[in-house]
């Protein structure tokens, strides 16, 4: 049994404050009755519970697509500046939710944020290959031997050894772009790996994680609840390795 103002705000779509609110207007009914008060109790996975006459959809743990912009940390808490978890808002704050990885303070796009431990860790476990697609713009032509190169497996300057990877050049020049397909997630990898080749990236954006691609409806430094649809899917990754 939880507190309802707990449960209701929990989804994320309204503060306690406004729960409480909500509770003293008699919007709030749980199995068809008004709720009374704010530390009233009830089951979240068994009752059911209306707010505006619309059902609540509880979940025990929530999921945030984040489309990350420059300038923010992959972090908690971090002196050094401001980190994802300053893009959303008071009562998400307070949800315990961390980043699942890290995208580098530069790096934009998708980022999934949780505060279900298990699952995250699950699907960031170098065991599980998860695929992770970036765009990359780079200085430098890249060149068909590139991608042979990221297809063998590179070698980093300092002896790390990188899986075989994805290089689909979407445009070559004096500037190139592409997309890279990671089944792995070492320390700024993308990055090192296209210097390694001598084409130093300039701009790196994350696209897709799983089978999750970012929401293009998404501004930058916008995020979205995950839906159950998606939800389930990266629950079926997790199962199926
Ligand atoms: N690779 C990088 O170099 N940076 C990122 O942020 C993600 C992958």
């Amino acid at each position: 049994m939880e507190r309802l103002d707990k449960i209701i705000a929990s989804t994320g779509r309204w503060s306690r404050r406004e729960v409480k609110d909500l509770i003293r207007q008699g919007r709030v009914l749980v199995d068809g009755y008004p709720a009374a008060a704010p530390e009233e109790k009830a089951d979240p996975e068994t009752a059911r519970i209306t707010v505006n006459g619309e059902t609540l959809e509880y979940r025990r743990y929530t999921w945030v697509m984040l489309n990350k912009p420059a300038g923010y940390l992959s972090a908690t808490e971090d002196g050094r500046g401001p980190t994802v978890l300053d893009l959303l808002p008071p009562e998400l704050q307070r949800r315990g939710l961390f980043p699942v990885g890290r995208l580098d303070k530069d790096t934009e796009g998708l980022l999934l944020l949780t505060n279900e431990g298990r699952l995250a860790h699950d699907l960031l476990s170098p065991r599980r290959h998860v695929e992770k697609v970036y765009r990359a713009r780079v200085t430098g032509c890249l060149t068909a031997e590139d991608a042979a190169a990221f297809a063998a497996g590179l070698v980093l300057g300092d002896g790390t050894v990188c899986r075989p990877a994805g290089l689909e050049i979407l445009s070559a020049g004096a500037e190139s772009v592409a997309l890279v397909t990671l089944r792995e997630g070492k320390f700024h990898q993308v990055k090192r790996m296209l210097a390694q080749r001598g084409k130093p990236v300039t701009y790196l954006e994350r696209l897709r994680m799983g089978n999750l691609t970012l929401d293009p409806a998404l501004e930058r430094g916008d995020f979205r609840f995950l839906t159950e649809q998606e939800l389930e899917a990266l629950r079926n990754l997790e199962r199926l390795r």
